[in-house]
């Protein structure tokens, strides 16, 4: 512990740094940099100081410094951090004082911090991410919006694009044409906006194998790594809902898996999960699941006769009216 110019305590920590220049390193390498922290500073002020104080190479983006731009969106010990938000005692405190700053995404790491952002910018103009409309040049009023229309879309307009979302997406880091919640949010974003006539065919893009919501693994990680709060998994659900509302679902694995569960929860108000792999597969499909299912057996998560057809050995949940009510009032989709 110490004293700054202010007379506030101060404590000395050592910051780890992933340093790489893709023009000069074969490899990147992580650097320390010792310093005293205020209870006050930033994420981002650190990487100023070891800048300003350690080594001007040092590379990072930050424009705004008030959490709007985005730029400053990186990684501290593997979690989503937006740099100018971001208390650094806090996280001191969180980590046993031990904390390493990473770009959002090493494997596209231009300079230190600085990574190529160009597939997250690619995904979101593939989204459409405006108002599409026939605006008449010299329009006699202005188009009105009710509260409820606006606030429909108000959390998702607040995304300042800076990738926290994106970069912790597990479904993205297997399969490069997945779009990506960012995008997902944006797509909501606009598709509800009533003076956009995009939606349908932001819908159809949103839907496509290997690139649309139905290949989202719904691990939550984008909603837990958004630092506006705008919980991206969440307007995925919505996009599945419009997506069956307007027409654009077709029946496959993804659509039927999730009609399956909500089967499976009527019929005994578990999750029946031999009965959603038979109704979304098939029987013949069910064969490639076979060493999952054995090792389920094991567990005790299915039993040998689940899934066989008319047997139905699934118990029924005790109030089980109660929960195929709630699915009555709240479901709005039929494939
Ligand atoms: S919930 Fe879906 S979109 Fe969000 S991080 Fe997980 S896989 Fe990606
Ligand atoms: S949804 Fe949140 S985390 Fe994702 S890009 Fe927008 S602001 Fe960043
Ligand atoms: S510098 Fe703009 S969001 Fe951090």
């Amino acid at each position: 512990m110490g004293e700054n110019i202010a007379g506030a305590t101060t404590r000395k920590v050592t910051i780890k740094a992933f340093r790489f220049n893709a023009e000069t390193d074969y490899l990147p390498s992580y650097k320390s940099y010792t310093m005293e922290v205020g209870k006050d500073e930033l994420i981002l002020d650190l990487m100023n100081r070891i800048k300003w104080e350690h080594d001007g190479s040092f590379s990072y983006r930050r424009s705004c410094r008030h959490g709007i731009c985005g730029a400053c969106a990186i990684k501290v010990n593997g979690k989503a951090t937006l740099a100018c938000k971001q208390n650094a005692i806090e996280l001191l405190d969180l980590f046993d004082n031990e904390i390493t700053l990473e770009p959002s995404s090493t494997k596209r790491a231009i300079k230190d911090m600085i990574i190529d952002k160009s597939d997250f910018w690619d995904k979101h103009a593939a989204v459409k991410p405006y108002v599409v409309s026939d605006v008449d040049p010299r329009p006699e009023s202005e188009s009105k919006q009710s509260i409820a229309e606006f606030n429909n879309f108000l959390d998702s307009d607040l995304c300042i694009q800076c990738g926290a979302c994106h970069y912790s997406c597990p479904a993205l880091e297997a399969n490069s044409d997945f779009l990506g919640p960012a995008a997902f949010a944006a797509a909501y974003r606009f598709t509800v906006d009533p003076r956009d006539e995009a939606g349908k065919e932001r819908l159809q893009t949103t839907f496509d194998a290997g690139a649309g919501v139905w290949d989202c693994v719904k691990c939550y990680e984008c909603a837990e790594a958004c630092p506006k709060e705008i919980n991206p998994i969440e307007k995925i659900g919505k996009l599945h809902n419009m997506q069956f509302e307007q027409g654009i679902a077709k029946s496959n694995v993804a659509t039927r898996h999730a009609e399956g569960f909500l089967r499976g929860m009527k019929k005994s108000g578990y999750l029946d999960e031999a009965d959603i792999v038979t109704y979304s597969e098939g029987y013949l499909g069910m064969y490639k699941h076979l060493t999952t299912a054995f090792k389920m057996m094991k567990a005790g998560k299915i039993h040998w006769q689940d899934g066989v057809p008319f047997i139905d050995s699934m118990p029924k949940i005790k109030n089980l009216s109660e929960v195929q009510k709630l699915i009555e009032i709240a479901q709005t989709n039929k494939l």
